[in-house]
């Protein structure tokens, strides 16, 4: 019997590789820090029955069109606004995600942010190490906010946004969420209190981004938006960059609107050098790392592999994105 072949898009946990091995005859390409260059791309997913791909491809209908024999599209994240999902339904491909697992890590992450912006941690660090700690310790010296006591405000009660109120509980914080669908069983279990957008906005000491990027959420947070937060708020993104209005945030926190942000998401990714991000000392940013543990990227890429393995093998998936599929190309 032919093995079915499989790509992947960079170099992955071992453990992951393996298993796809098991099943397939799998390539993988040699960048561990670059994206595969989109002509790479198309000529690789031509003969291939799988592609285990990441959120730095975008995976649209002429890389369905030039994949031939192409049955799955298996995304090591949990987020797939990289994927034209639609156009993969119609085609008949099944795209899968790695939902769950990287919940807890992404939900640390997001208040370890929360924090940091708050207390000015980021900001203080670079201060010890360019050698400017030079005066006695000073009442005054990196003041920041408290966190314990105050309001967080939570956009999108989802898996991660639910969890990081977990976390805000330990510090005594009132929870407020926004999200289109309400939530009474978790209203219960968090002791969360439902608010419009607008009235989460103006109650909030910190607002936290936990919505996929979809044409709803796109710019979702901007001008309006900010001018509605409260003075001394902070907001926190771990979603996806384009969710907040990059230039409005920029002029947010330039004037003074809101008192800092903490970003993990980009409009663009890597950001670019001459962003006027880098200019403010209220803002505190990394590079699209949230989920990044070694327990949890690890998982992750089995989670990926045996999606994808899975539906190679004719069997449902785990984390099936697009079950509609089903009836277009029954299993
Ligand atoms: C990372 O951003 C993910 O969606 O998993
Ligand atoms: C993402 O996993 C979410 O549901 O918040």
């Amino acid at each position: 019997m032919v093995q079915p072949k499989v790509y992947v898009t960079r170099q992955l946990f071992d453990e992951a590789i393996d298993i796809l091995k098991e099943h397939a005859e799998v390539e993988v390409f040699e960048g561990v820090d670059d994206a595969i260059p989109r002509e790479l791309l198309l000529s690789k997913v031509r003969d291939v029955d799988g592609l285990l791909c990441l959120l730095t491809e975008r995976i649209d209908a002429e890389v369905m069109g030039a994949g031939k024999n192409l049955k799955v599209i298996s995304n090591y994240a949990v987020g797939f606004n990289n994927i034209d999902v639609d156009a993969a339904t119609e085609r008949g491909l099944y795209v899968t995600n790695t939902p769950g697992i990287l919940t807890d890590t992404t939900a640390d992450c997001a208040f370890a942010l929360l924090m940091t912006v708050a207390r000015r941690i980021s900001e203080a660090d670079r201060h010890v190490r360019a050698g400017k700690w030079v005066h006695a310790w000073g009442p005054r010296m990196f003041v920041g906010s408290d966190v314990h006591g105050k309001i967080l405000g939570i956009v999108g009660l989802g898996r991660i946004g639910s969890t990081i109120a977990k976390r805000a509980k330990g510090f005594d914080m009132k929870i407020l969420y926004f999200d289109p669908r309400r939530r009474p069983e978790l209203e219960e279990e968090l002791g969360a209190e439902y608010a419009s957008i607008d009235e989460l906005l103006s109650r909030s000491d910190f607002v936290s981004l936990h919505v996929p990027l979809t044409e709803e959420t796109r710019g979702f947070i901007g001008d309006r938006e900010l001018d509605i937060m409260k003075e001394g708020a902070f907001l926190i993104n771990t979603s996806r960059g384009p969710v907040i209005d990059q230039d409005a945030l920029y002029w947010g926190l330039k004037e003074g609107k809101i008192a800092g942000a903490a970003l993990d998401v980009f409009e663009e990714e890597p950001l670019p050098s001459g962003s006027p991000l880098k200019e403010l000392d209220n803002i505190v940013m990394t590079p699209h790392i949230a989920s990044a543990s070694v327990e949890t990227r690890t998982k992750m890429a089995v989670t990926a592999a045996r999606n994808l393995v899975a539906v190679l093998e004719g069997m449902e998936p785990s984390n099936l994105v697009n079950p509609d599929v089903k009836k277009v190309r029954p299993l």
